[in-house]
């Protein structure tokens, strides 16, 4: 089945103010800077002589067209590799180095973790004995930045993540929700230029949820970041997403890239158009035709 968002017909939807047009991928005039290109990559884990497939051969290029960063979200069934590449592009082990392939970031081979790419982890995982304003702020201290400096910028981002009143308290004094808050601030404080983040809002109620999707939008545009976002939820992926990248299990693969138009309204809106609704239920059908048990996902 091909999915065929009538929207990518149909005239452009208008930019919502503040936000860029997603960029174009097809022929553009001067070829854009690559910021992160797969090729033939395949992570494998377990013996030689049984070797478990975790992703295959998977390929994609994201371009840095000028002022524009780039919002890929992926989403595909649980075991399909989603974490396994997001913490590939971060050079983390034991998914980096990958078993064969090329990575390249920046147009360079990436060895190890670097300040360009920051990653918002699926197992937020915070410093126990530090409060929430210490744990946004640690990035800043390992960049050397003094400490009245990094708690001042450290509580404009418990501002934007909506956690004032806790500054104080420490990770086991709070809930799953607002650690999971914490753990965004404490990497969007470090303004990486590329950002991954592994179900970032799966832990937050539905409106904290709405505002934390606008925050990030409002960053992407603000930092033009390119930003790969994993999530469960077809309708944030849809919302969120310049490109949808699907992928499926068993072995691990990216079965398609779907390019997504930028809706112009708020989220709440945005759901209750058509197009909206129907590109996200062929998305929705898609992956259960790739994945026949239960995936999580829901519009
Ligand atoms: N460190 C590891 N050692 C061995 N196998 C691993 C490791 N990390 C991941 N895997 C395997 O690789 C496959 C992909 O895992 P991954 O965590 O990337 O999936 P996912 O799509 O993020 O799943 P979920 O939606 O449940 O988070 C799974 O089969 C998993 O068991
Ligand atoms: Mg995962």
């Amino acid at each position: 089945m091909t999915l065929m968002p009538e929207p990518i017909s149909n005239p452009p939807l208008p930019s919502p103010e503040g936000r860029t047009p997603a960029s174009p991928n097809s022929n553009p005039p001067n070829p854009a800077p690559d910021v992160v290109v797969f090729k033939n990559v395949t992570q494998s884990f377990g013996p030689a002589h049984a070797p478990k497939v975790a992703i295959q051969d998977i390929s994609f290029v994201v371009e840095d067209a000028p002022n524009v960063g780039e919002l890929v979200t992926i989403v595909g069934p649980s075991g399909c590799g989603k974490s396994t590449l997001l913490r590939i592009i971060a050079g983390l082990k034991p998914h980096f180095p990958p078993s064969q392939g090329e990575v390249r970031v920046f147009a360079k081979p990436i060895h190890e973790p670097g300040p360009d790419r920051g990653l918002v982890d699926q197992k937020y995982s915070l410093l126990p004995h530090l409060t929430v304003v210490e744990n946004i702020a640690f990035g800043r201290k390992l960049r050397g930045m003094s400490r009245a400096d990094r708690l001042d910028r450290a509580q404009t981002w418990v501002k934007k993540v909506g956690l004032e009143g806790s500054e104080d308290k420490f990770p086991s004094e709070l809930s799953g929700g607002m650690q999971q808050r914490v753990s965004i601030a404490a990497t969007l404080i470090l303004e990486p230029r590329i950002l991954l983040m592994d179900e970032p809002f799966g832990a937050l109620d539905p409106g904290i949820r709405l505002r934390m999707q606008e925050l990030l939008i409002q960053l992407w545009a603000e930092q033009q970041a390119t930003v790969f976002l994993v999530t469960h939820s077809v309708e944030e992926a849809v919302y969120l997403g310049d490109r949808v990248f699907l992928m499926a299990a068993k072995p691990g693969r990216l079965l398609e890239i779907l390019k997504v138009p930028r809706p112009a309204e708020p989220p709440e809106e945005s759901r209750r158009k058509p197009w909206f609704i129907s590109f996200s239920q062929a998305l929705l059908r898609r992956l259960e035709e790739e994945s026949p048990a239960p995936s999580g996902a829901k519009v």
